[in-house]
């Protein structure tokens, strides 16, 4: 489990491009949270934590099996307290699941201590052709008409975000980050 780092007076090398100290990536599944997370964190030299994982490691099981064996309501609250306790930390990235921006409660969370939101918004075309070859592991994919009703959905959710990164969904995980970089870059200065 990722246990953050210490809060400390020394800079850190994100601070100097943002000074963001905790941003959380949201979008629907398939929108490369995970991934441009990594390579994000990785740049800005934060930790970086995957939503999922830390549920996945606390129940011992693939996020699937916690959705069959446990229920949707059990996910949502676990997922609930791991961001309660990822708030809290400085200096990491955040990958969110695909539902968890969408709950009012969990937006709050993220907000209330400086956390900067992320919408990583790739075209719907893009998330079906993604989701088409890996939605294995995906219990809220049940097929693309389902799943692009469900996007419908969430859309007025991710869009409350405090940064939208509007995407292709061409782009590689590293360029994602670039643009990433230059909004978060861009929203500081006008601040
Ligand atoms: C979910 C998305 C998944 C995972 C869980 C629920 C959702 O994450 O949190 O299966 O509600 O959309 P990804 O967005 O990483 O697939």
């Amino acid at each position: 489990m990722y246990e953050g780092s210490a809060r400390t007076s020394s800079q850190r090398p994100g601070d100097n491009i943002v000074g963001m100290p905790r941003l959380f990536l949201v979008g629907f599944m398939g929108a490369g949270k995970s991934s441009v997370g990594a390579d994000l964190a990785d740049r800005l030299g934060y930790g970086f934590v995957d939503l999922d994982e830390e549920i996945s490691k606390r129940f011992g099981a693939p996020i699937r099996e916690v959705f069959s064996d446990r229920g949707e309501p059990v996910f949502r609250s676990a997922e609930r307290e791991e961001l309660q306790r990822l708030a809290g930390l400085d200096g990491v990235v955040v990958a969110t699941g695909g539902g968890a921006f969408c709950s009012p409660g969990n937006r709050e969370i993220i907000h209330r201590e400086s956390g900067v939101s992320v919408f990583l918004d790739v075209p719907w075309h893009e998330l079906r052709r993604r989701l088409a070859g890996d939605h294995a592991g995906r219990p809220m994919y049940d097929d693309a008409q389902q799943a692009k009703s469900l996007f419908g959905e969430r859309l007025p959710h991710y869009r409350r975000a405090m940064i939208r990164v509007a995407l292709e969904g061409t782009e590689t995980p590293s360029e994602v980050s670039e643009l990433v970089l230059d909004a978060l870059q861009e929203a500081a200065c006008g601040i």
